[in-house]
């Protein structure tokens, strides 16, 4: 078990947070006072660093910045009406990340190094979190690798860090969202379930063309016939058809196996619905929305909490949803925020004190 005097720890001189306004603060923008670091060499993880957030130095070589061995996370931290700050469900992220890390051929990450850094960090800055309505500490843990070389084959150098943003809501409004038929985001055997930058990257083109015509993400479908959904932009996704939440399952390996989706799926369940992880394919939602029974449709992340979804447009046919009258994911969202916030007991044990 690594202890505190085990990090090596720097504390910034001063604090830029008297220079920052924490009301309404965009996605992503602001980055707190400290960061970690920590390089893998020879076959094993140095000491690690939390130490005052500054640019890093890197060689134009950097294998990384060619070959995309690259991994992420995205976690969040909140603040009780006590003060008391706690993240959410980390360890099903540190999880993720070694998943994904295995899937580009990447060093694992010791719980040690990602948990207790990740702790020591959030304390450390603790005193950005903020405590307003949607709002939480980003915190962003990534893996890139870092040999100065350009032959393809895998890194034998990485640096792990984790970085953290005071933030607002990620998609403000609720979205229209363009079912996408011609590019994909992932297929059966790619990368998909992992949380690759790669990713992120190839789904930029499609959103734009999308955003070109007035819609603000894509509704992936799948590889082979464009007719089952994955993912929406950078969430899991839900349909309520009658008194069933339908998301799609995780077994293709083509989606990523969402933290706050699967705390969806618990709470929906709690709250009486049915819940099936199966595939659903475009025209089961039609004949859902033609026959009246498509009641909600919803996207879940880390980053977005839980998005409502009002316009979906697959071909010619575009369904717009009264999204004043739903209930589900209105109350899904406030009874995860109730206990992000502390203001719920923790019933199933999700946030980790620090
Ligand atoms: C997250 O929800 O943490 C994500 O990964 C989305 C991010 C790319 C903004």
């Amino acid at each position: 078990m690594i202890a505190a005097a085990d990090f090596n720890i720097t504390k910034a001189e001063h604090s830029k947070l008297n220079d920052i306004n924490l009301e309404n603060i965009p996605f992503g923008k602001y980055f707190t006072d400290h960061m970690l670091e920590v390089d893998y060499e020879d076959g094993e993880w140095k000491v690690a660093e939390i130490k005052p957030y500054q640019p890093l130095l890197l060689s134009p070589s950097l294998a990384a910045l060619h070959y995309g061995q690259a991994i992420f996370e995205g976690v969040k931290a909140y603040k009780d009406s006590e003060g008391n700050a706690a993240i959410f469900r980390p360890m099903d992220n540190f999880r993720r990340f070694n998943i994904s890390a295995e899937r580009m051929q990447m060093p694992q990450v010791p719980e040690d190094i990602f948990m207790e850094g990740m702790r020591q960090l959030v304390q450390m800055d603790s005193k950005w979190i903020p405590e307003q309505k949607d709002h939480s500490l980003y915190i962003r843990p990534f893996m890139f690798s870092s040999d100065e070389m350009i032959g393809v084959r895998p890194s034998e150098k990485y640096k792990f860090m984790i970085i953290l943003s005071p933030t607002g809501p990620y998609y403000v409004e609720p979205m229209r969202i363009y079912v996408e038929e011609k590019y994909v985001r992932a297929v059966p055997g790619g990368i998909g379930y992992a949380k690759a930058a790669g990713n992120y990257g190839s789904a930029m083109y499609a959103t734009a063309q999308a955003r070109k015509i007035g819609y603000d993400q894509v509704l992936w479908t799948d590889a082979f016939e464009h007719k089952y959904v994955q993912e929406c932009g950078t969430m899991n996704v839900f349909f309520i058809i009658g008194n069933t939440a339908i998301t799609p399952e995780l077994e293709q390996g083509t989606i990523l196996a969402g933290v706050t989706r699967d705390s969806a799926i618990m709470i929906l369940r709690d709250m009486g619905y049915q819940v099936e992880e199966r595939a659903l394919g475009i025209d089961e939602i039609i004949d859902a929305h033609k026959a009246g029974t498509l009641k909600e449709v919803f996207g879940t992340g880390t980053a977005a909490t839980i998005s409502l979804i009002k316009e979906l447009k697959y071909k010619e046919y575009v369904m717009q949803f009264p999204i004043e009258q739903w209930t589900a994911a209105p109350a899904l969202k406030d009874r995860m925020n109730a206990i992000r916030y502390g203001q719920e007991p923790d019933v199933y044990g999700w946030m980790y004190k620090i």
